[in-house]
């Protein structure tokens, strides 16, 4: 069977006892998925302690929305690789693309991120999209190409085995968001892979894990995992709510692995 990565970010949303609510709502929803979906939840920085020892019982993995490039030192209001490791963090989101627009996070930083995740034993889930702009432009493949291959830039093909990549196209996602047709996701997971491919060869590219994320909802998720090139999804606001994130896991969990195989 072919593993299925399913998870969400929360933003910048949730206080501990929303967090609480949730936990203790999803969890019989995580104890009854196969072994084949490894489900993922970023809650902000201060409820990670939180999430993980809620879920401690089941496999679902844990990480945090941003980290620091740096090690340590003068970098008042960040947050290091190994501090997020310490709190029980296992990957990390670099890049998403409001982190690139609100915050300045440009290839480069997120580059510098990706190393940083990586020295620490931190998964990097590296978030690339393509503008509306660079979409009417027709331009769309060759951005978010770049944007993966300056993320992985210096990564070795060891570490490349523990990074992610969500293509989330910018015009997708959020309330204004317009969900891409499952083909839209799949020519840009597809060009993500062949990317990959020029960089660090077949068998490499091969067991990439891509996602993608974008206005996920329980009517497109089936579609969106029967693509050859997605191998899951990376959800905002359907899975805020624990009963959301719940369907959203039972459809991946009745979609026909065999078929989805690439
Ligand atoms: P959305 O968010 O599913 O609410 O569009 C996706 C994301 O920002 O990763």
């Amino acid at each position: 069977m072919k593993t299925r990565w399913i998870g969400t970010s929360w933003k910048m949303n949730k206080t501990s006892d929303e967090v609480a609510a949730f936990c203790q709502q999803i969890l019989p929803a995580l104890q009854g998925c196969p072994e084949w979906i490894q489900s993922f939840l970023i809650p902000p920085f201060p409820y990670v302690q939180q999430v993980g020892e809620a879920l401690d019982s089941v496999d679902t993995l844990t990480g945090v929305q941003n980290i620091c490039w740096a090690e340590q030192g003068a970098y008042t209001g960040e947050v290091s690789a190994k501090m997020a490791k310490d709190i029980g963090a296992s990957l990390v989101e670099i890049g998403h693309s409001e982190r690139r627009e609100l915050f300045n996070e440009s290839d480069h930083t997120v580059n510098l991120k990706v190393h940083a995740a990586l020295e620490q034993g931190l998964m990097p889930l590296i978030c690339v999209g393509d503008s509306l702009e660079e979409k009417r432009w027709g331009v769309s493949l060759e951005s978010i190409v770049r944007q993966v291959k300056i993320a992985l830039h210096g990564v070795s093909p060891e570490q490349l085995a523990r990074v992610w990549i969500a293509y989330e196209p910018v015009w997708a996602i959020g309330e204004q968001g317009i969900p891409a047709s499952a083909e839209e996701a799949e020519s840009g997971l597809a060009a993500i892979r062949a990317g990959v491919r020029q960089c660090f060869g077949e068998a490499c590219a091969e067991h990439t894990v891509l996602l993608y994320g974008g206005s996920v909802n329980p009517d497109n998720a089936a579609e969106l995992l029967q693509q050859p090139n997605i191998d899951g999804l990376f959800i905002g606001r359907s899975a805020w709510q624990a009963e959301g994130y719940a369907q959203l896991l039972q459809i991946a969990a009745s979609v026909d692995n065999e078929v989805a195989c690439v």
